[in-house]
């Protein structure tokens, strides 16, 4: 009887329903190249800084359907998983320099926020550990500081949106919160003070046009002296 041989260093996964072995050590997303799935729009920066590869996948030890970043998982023997392709997000349009009161405005731009039932869904999906169901909370009450603190590390990779049964963009409000938090209720540091009023006198004309003057190859090659 011939005898099956095992390869080593190798580990079976599925990808979007397909059985494949990869490598061990590698990341979801170079499992994906290894196995010759072209991706463009989900990776960017290969360093979980930019929430572009979002993944959804099982682990043969649980029955929870987990989700992370493709880019900093790495792969386990029978782990299924698929990279999520973009889905629409609701993104209300809103201009802070047209807002009076940021935190009752809150509730007409996402007016679902008041409908949060306090499941934690968005916690549980949130790949960079956030509170997200405390921040909305702390949001809703007005508490932008804390909430715009409790979103700071939010890569806006959007796991957080298609688990809301109250169908809350928790990223697009933590969003709206840092940026709200940031015009409206906080100092600006001197330093950015005296550097804005620079800009405004024209002490940076001359570069600007310099830049803007260039070709696109003359841009790469630009060195500020
Ligand atoms: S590619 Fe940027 S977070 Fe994964």
């Amino acid at each position: 009887m011939s005898e099956v041989k095992v390869a080593e260093n190798v580990v079976t996964v599925e990808i979007m329903g397909r059985k494949y072995e990869v490598p061990q050590g590698i990341t979801l997303v170079q499992a994906m190249w290894y196995t010759g799935h072209e991706m463009i729009r989900e990776i960017g920066c290969l360093g979980g800084v930019c929430g572009a590869c979002a993944t959804l996948y099982r682990t043969p030890d649980s029955h929870k359907l987990k989700s992370g970043l493709g880019c900093q998982i790495i792969v386990e023997e029978g782990m299924s998983f698929s990279i999520s392709r973009s889905f629409p997000v609701r993104k209300p349009i809103y201009h802070l320099e047209e807002i009076d009161d940021p935190k009752q405005d809150l509730f007409k731009y996402f007016p679902e926020v008041a409908h949060c039932r306090n499941c934690n869904a968005c916690t549980e999906a949130c790949p960079q550990g956030i509170d997200v169901r405390t921040g909305i909370w702390k949001a809703v009450f007005g508490d932008f500081k804390d909430a715009s603190d409790l979103f700071m590390p939010c890569v806006m990779c959007n796991l957080c949106v298609p688990v809301c049964i109250a169908e809350i963009s928790s990223n697009q409000v933590g969003l709206y919160v840092r940026r709200a938090q940031s015009v409206f209720f906080s100092d600006r540091h001197p330093i950015l003070l005296k550097r804005i009023e620079e800009i405004k006198d024209g002490k940076f004309d001359s570069e600007w046009e310099t830049l803007f003057s260039l070709s696109e190859k003359e841009l790469k090659d630009y060195q500020v002296a």
